[in-house]
């Protein structure tokens, strides 16, 4: 099982176990993150799962494809590490 901590805007801090293949959208949902709506089901069309990710974990996971980067350019406060949580699946790493 991979821990996965998910920092509220309040800077709230919660660490859940994640199920590899998961993704990190399903993830926050399954434990009651309600910061993360995922309105969309994953299928980049809504952005309500935007997230930021820690700096640390930024290069173990694979970079935005092109769908997922115009999909970033609608977020509010978007930051050099902004994504979509749905697009991000739990891996080992
Ligand atoms: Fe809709 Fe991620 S859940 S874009």
């Amino acid at each position: 099982m991979v821990r996965v901590t998910f920092v509220t805007h309040e800077g709230a801090r919660k660490t859940v176990e994640a199920a590899e293949g998961d993704s990190v959208m399903a993830t926050a949902i399954a434990n009651g993150l309600d910061e993360v709506i995922g309105e969309c089901g994953g299928s980049m069309m809504c952005a309500t799962c935007h997230c930021y990710v820690d700096e640390a974990w930024a290069d173990k996971i694979p970079a935005p494809s092109g769908m997922e980067k115009d999909m970033l350019e609608c977020v509010l406060e978007p930051q050099e590490n902004s994504r979509l949580s749905c697009q991000i699946n739990v891996t080992d790493e």
